[in-house]
């Protein structure tokens, strides 16, 4: 592990923003900015309940998970034809490799979409296209990873997947979103322990609106490989040495995190505590264009509220490529990378 050199406060955001890192939680539908939105309604010839793009941002207050969820689904219903999915997918990774993200693994929400009769075939060929395009383009590397929702049956988790696997070399795994209160993780054992046969990766959202007890069925029920926000870990002492002990990466979204209420100030956040307790913490961005922000402005303004070091930061990016589904060379190929801007930066 790279010993970082103690670093000028007002160099930390330089650093932040250079340094190389990966991203592993981020639901493609939730990069959909206002402009975007407006643009595909106007090709689609949908008409939206909002005058204008500055309309639609001032609706973006929310007091919780669910406030935000119901606009969030209400903006992919612009997305009709695969040229949809590809142009939202390209923008984001754009973005990100202008963030120097190298590598990312993009969640998608299918049944938000067939369930408005775009077939499934639209979506993930829209998507992989765009993966593809901006890895020539960019350097970007980027997978999917197929999340079903959890206010929808295990029956319609199944329909979707058995849907799916004709594409299956599309995606690399399964998670699971969506409201997460009163839909325990063990409501889709069934489906998870399917897709574990099939050899897909397993991830899901636990506990962030939901209790620790939703992590540790997560990780018991479903065999998750990594948890999705997870920050409320931290109300039990005992799964947070199982978390750091198996080395079990929590997709943590700080932006999100505060405009979700999870947190009621960025100052609060818990990153710092997790990264102490010796978890394999990560950051990113969830729903960046809800959420004011994409992953560097996640570092930058969570660093700044919080005070955590160029330490933390390194920890983080290293964690982001450990924490990745690649093969064990292509994360070492990326830590190494990281290693040099670090090196080259002081
Ligand atoms: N879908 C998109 N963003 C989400 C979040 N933060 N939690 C649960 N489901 C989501
Ligand atoms: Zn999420």
């Amino acid at each position: 592990m790279y010993q970082v050199k103690p670093i000028a406060p007002d160099r930390l955001p330089a650093l932040l923003r250079l340094m190389p890192k990966a991203e592993l939680h981020i639901h493609i539908e939730g990069s959909l900015e206002p402009e975007l939105i407006f643009a595909l309604a106007q090709r689609n010839g949908l008409s939206l309940p909002y005058a204008d793009v500055e309309a639609l941002r001032r609706a973006y207050a929310f007091s919780n998970l669910q406030s935000f969820l119901d606009i969030y689904y209400a903006g992919a219903s612009v997305l009709i034809h695969e040229q949809d999915f590809y142009d939202m997918a390209r923008a984001y990774l754009l973005r990100a490799a202008a963030d120097n993200v190298l590598h990312t693994e993009i969640f998608f929400d299918p049944q938000t979409h067939t369930a408005r009769g775009v077939s499934l075939d639209t979506v993930i060929n829209g998507l992989h296209r765009a993966c593809v395009d901006a890895r020539t383009e960019t350097g970007i590397s980027a997978s999917l990873i197929l999340c079903f929702l959890r206010h929808l049956s295990e029956e319609e988790a199944f329909a979707t997947l058995e849907q799916a696997l004709p594409l299956r070399d599309k995606f690399i795994g399964v998670g699971l979103d969506s409201s997460e209160l009163g839909h325990p993780p063990e409501k889709f054992a069934r489906v998870f322990a399917r897709c574990r046969e099939l050899g897909f990766h397993l991830v899901a959202h636990a506990g962030e609106e939901g209790p620790a007890s939703y992590i540790w069925s997560a990780l018991d029920v479903l065999k998750v490989e990594r948890i999705d926000h997870g920050v409320r870990c931290v109300q039990d002492a005992l799964l947070m040495q199982r978390l750091a002990q198996d080395r079990i990466p929590l997709t943590v979204c700080p932006l999100s995190n505060l405009k979700l209420r999870v947190f009621e100030r960025l100052a609060e956040h818990n990153l710092g505590q997790l990264l102490d307790a010796g978890l394999a913490a990560t950051v990113n961005s969830d729903d960046p264009a809800y959420f004011g922000g994409y992953i560097n402005d996640n570092f930058v303004q969570t660093f700044a509220a919080t005070g955590l070091s160029a330490q933390h930061a390194y920890t983080l990016a290293r964690n982001s490529f450990e924490a990745s589904f690649i093969d064990a060379s292509a994360k070492r190929g990326f830590q190494d990378q990281l290693d040099q801007v670090l090196e080259s930066f002081f």
